[in-house]
Parts: C-alpha cells; structure tokens; sequence
C-alpha cells in the first residue's frame, strides 16, 4: 500500500500513511508555462494499493485536474487498485439542476473521478449522502462529527449545548455531542407576521451555557454569524463554532469572530488555521 499526497492534502496524507503504516509519495506539481496542470508521481506502482489524497476545495479546478491526472497515472503505472480519498468533495453544493439548464455538476465530477481510475472513494461529510450513488464504484461518506465531539470534550465547557443551526444539520449535533454526554438540539424558525421571523433553539433554553454550533461546512460563514448573534440574545455564554470543512471564503473565519464567536474549530479536509482536528483517523480505520 501507498499514499500518494496530493497538493489540497499534502499534511492530511501524511497523518493517513501514518495512520496506516505505508510509505508516502508526494506528488510534484507544477505548470507548464501556458497555465497547464504537471503532475508526477515518482514510484513503482505496479502491483500496490495507491491511496490518493487529494480534496478539491479552492482553487477546485485545479484540485480537481490533479486528482484526475492522479488517480489516471497511478492506473497506467500499474497500480493494481486505486483509492481516491476526496476529504471535502468540491461541487456538491451544486447537486440538482435548481434552475432550467444548470449542470449538475456533482453528477459530472462522480463520473469523472469514477472515468479516471478510481476502483473505490472515500469522502467526508459530503452535503448530502445521496450524491454517493452517482457512483458505479464502492463509495464511503465517512463522518468527523465524533472527532469533533472529542474535540470539543476537551475544552471543558459549561454546561454544554451542541447546536445544529438547522434541521438537516441535527445529525451532526446529535454525533458530536454523543462524545461528551452533551444535549443537543437544532435552531428552528418560526414567522411570527409575514415580515418577522424569529430563530430559537427547539427544545433547550441556552441562557448562561456554552454552545457549540456544528454544520458540515462552513462558507461564506452567513449561516453561522446569523446563529451566534442570536444565541448572544438569547444569553448564551460561550459560543464555538465547530465544521468538517474551513471553506472559509471572503473573510468569513473574521466576520464569525467579530460577531461574538470565541473559536472556529474545523478539520484538515481543508488545511487551515482553523484546522484543529484531523480526519486521518477515520479514513485510515475505514481503509483498513
Ligand atoms: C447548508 O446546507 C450547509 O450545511 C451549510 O449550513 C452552509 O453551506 C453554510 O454556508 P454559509 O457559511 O455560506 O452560510
């Protein structure tokens, strides 16, 4: 077995080789001098098991050709399987056709990486668990939701309340807060008249307790600064903010601290400063 680094996932690959105890191989990319994608992986392929770790988060087209390249050389070199390890799937935001004529575009991204060489995928808490059955392969939606509960374990909080900040988030709630013992709940909304809407937690009351709120992803930071200003209202202490993936575009992780949060804590699928919890781990549990 061998784990090749792809350049989105140069530390996260190391800790996985780690993990699993194999050699790594740090692919070499650079550009030809028109702009074009160079990719070299120099190893004996032939007969080993090649792990390509490679996320496709900004700048995602570019992550995305050196998977492909990736996944395609290993194959011709003799690879006798390949894994694609794809911890934040780029495009997967973008997975019905919401207006007349859009691509799907994670639909083409699944059969691209399938066309590459791929014989089987991992992932990390991708949008929605159903885009996994675009593929014809295996394909694993791995979760870093108990990681994160370990995590924030750690932080010793009081009398802690993990929040989802809406319904379809409340699974990642409920995970992460199984580590520790926490409650859990989601943020619901209800219209009070047709231009007020107001936002509470569901069941708990969160007066003088820390919350940490937990989503997969965490983007412009819109949803999570919305979340924060009104659990402030409402009297919480303490306010973590807490994600798989750190896409933290347009000065969203300032914005998220500005607006009262004490930390954002995120995971290595996206290498960031906010990276405090890798998902080596579970990928390499879930490999073996
Ligand atoms: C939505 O379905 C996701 O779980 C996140 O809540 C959302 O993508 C976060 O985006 P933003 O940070 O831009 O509000």
């Amino acid at each position: 077995m061998i784990t090749v680094a792809g350049s989105a996932s140069g530390k996260l690959a190391a800790r996985v080789a780690k993990s699993l105890g194999c050699p790594l191989v740090k692919a070499e990319v650079t550009r030809f001098p028109d702009g074009e994608s160079y990719v070299r992986a120099d190893h004996d392929f032939r007969d080993e098991h090649a792990i390509i770790v490679q996320s496709t988060c900004y700048p995602q087209n570019d992550n995305l050709i050196e998977l492909f390249l990736l996944l395609d050389t290993a194959k011709d070199l003799g690879a006798k399987r390949v894994t694609a390890v794809v911890p934040y799937f780029g495009y997967a935001r973008q997975d019905k056709r919401f207006k007349p004529g859009e691509a799907v575009s994670v639909r083409t991204m699944c059969k691209l990486i399938e066309r590459a060489g791929a014989d089987d995928i991992f992932t990390v808490d991708i949008h929605e668990e159903e885009i996994m059955a675009n593929f014809a392969i295996p394909a694993y939606n791995l979760t870093a939701m108990s990681l994160i509960g370990r995590y924030v374990e750690r932080l010793d909080l009081r009398d802690p309340v993990v929040l989802a900040p809406d319904q379809g988030a409340l699974r990642h709630a409920k995970r992460a807060a199984a580590e520790f013992m926490a409650d859990y709940d989601y943020l619901y909304k209800t219209r009070q008249t047709s231009t007020r809407v107001t936002m509470r937690p569901k069941r708990l009351d969160v007066s003088r307790r820390d919350v940490v709120i937990v989503d997969d992803i965490i983007s412009t930071g819109g949803t999570v600064i919305e979340a924060v200003k009104i659990l402030k209202k409402q009297g919480a202490r303490d306010i973590y903010a807490a994600c798989t993936h750190p896409v933290l575009a347009g000065g969203a992780l300032r914005k998220i601290i500005a607006a009262g949060a004490r930390k954002v804590i995120a995971t290595d699928t996206i290498e960031h400063k906010t990276s405090v919890v890798s998902v080596a781990p579970v990928i390499a549990e879930a490999i073996r």
